[in-house]
């Protein structure tokens, strides 16, 4: 089976969560944050599906100001790594903030995540700012965007 990519639901909810835990361990999100999530993001929480099920997914929600998104959260399952399904969520997210009418889409990352990195330039992210605590002391994150105009 082909990866799918499409809008999350609740009966996702548990295997996102398996996902997100196994990726970041004792700083991953709640159930609790993905449900309001559901409510809080529509299409902008997306999940991808393989033979096993769900296998990734991207959380992104809208801001103060109308015209900008936040990536907030973006995994996928170790064993489905490097088969381009990152890239193809968050170009997702990309076609969906532009059909929302978007101008720009940030996000943050840490400084040593290469795949995460690779993944944000290939869809054309570009660093505009760096926090060295951006998360609190030594947590620091490169902050980037997505030009959309
Ligand atoms: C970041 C993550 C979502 C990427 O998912 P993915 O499906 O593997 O992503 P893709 O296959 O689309 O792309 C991965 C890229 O990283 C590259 N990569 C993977 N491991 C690498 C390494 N050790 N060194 C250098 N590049 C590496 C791959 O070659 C690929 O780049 P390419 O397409 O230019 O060849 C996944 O690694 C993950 O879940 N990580 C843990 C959670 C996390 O860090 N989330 C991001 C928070 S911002």
């Amino acid at each position: 089976m082909a990866t799918t990519i499409r809008a999350a639901a609740p009966a996702d909810l548990g295997r996102v969560v398996q996902i997100e835990q196994a990726a970041f361990g004792a700083t991953a999100f709640p159930y609790s944050v993905f449900r309001r999530h559901l409510d809080l993001s529509g299409k902008l929480f997306a999940v991808a599906e393989d033979t096993p099920g769900v296998v990734g997914f991207l959380l992104a929600a809208r801001s103060v100001s109308p015209e900008v998104v936040w990536f907030l959260d973006l995994a996928v399952e170790r064993s489905f790594r490097n088969r381009r399904i990152g890239r193809g969520l968050l170009s997702h997210a990309v076609t969906q903030c532009r059909s929302l009418g978007v101008s720009r889409i940030r996000g943050t990352v840490k400084p040593d995540n290469i795949p995460s990195q690779r993944v944000l330039h290939a869809l054309g992210f570009a660093e505009i700012a760096y926090d060295p605590a951006y998360f609190g002391t030594g947590y620091p994150r490169r902050i980037v965007e997505l030009d959309l105009r």
